[in-house]
């Protein structure tokens, strides 16, 4: 591969790159993150709430869950379903007390 290739490269990586963190940007500020929820989830680790807004009519529910590999993942649960209503409901419960949070983490 020649320089001016290389270099030609690196500028439509660094480019997409870009492009793929504005996006992202949007998609939290204005879309649903969650386009398809799953009813539960296991090895949780952590979870946060994002409230209804413009763009996405329903609360979202984004859980930490550890993979096994050293690493984590972070799937979306459904909050009309048992398990995310408890979720959320423990978490109010809790007046959503950052310190309390693990007490609303189920281990399974
Ligand atoms: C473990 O990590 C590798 C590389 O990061 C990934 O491809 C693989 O899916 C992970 N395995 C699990 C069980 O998450
Ligand atoms: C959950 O954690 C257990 C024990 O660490 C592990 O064996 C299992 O593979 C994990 N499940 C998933 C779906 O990552
Ligand atoms: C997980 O990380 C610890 C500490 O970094 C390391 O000792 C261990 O081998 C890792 N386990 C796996 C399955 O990657
Ligand atoms: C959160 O919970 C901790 C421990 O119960 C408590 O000390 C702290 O005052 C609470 N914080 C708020 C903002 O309620």
């Amino acid at each position: 591969m020649s320089a001016a290739m290389r270099n030609l490269c690196f500028l439509l990586i660094a480019l997409a790159g870009v492009c793929v963190q504005i996006y992202q940007a949007q998609d939290i500020k204005y879309r649903c993150v969650c386009p398809v929820p799953a009813k539960f989830a296991v090895n949780i680790t952590d979870f946060r709430v994002i409230e209804k807004r413009s763009g996405c009519d329903k609360t979202e529910l984004v859980v930490t869950v550890a993979t096994g590999n050293n690493s984590t993942a972070e799937r979306c649960l459904d909050t009309t379903k048992k398990f995310g209503i408890a979720m959320l409901k423990c978490w109010d419960n809790k007046g959503r007390n950052e310190t309390r949070k693990h007490e609303c983490i189920r281990k399974r």
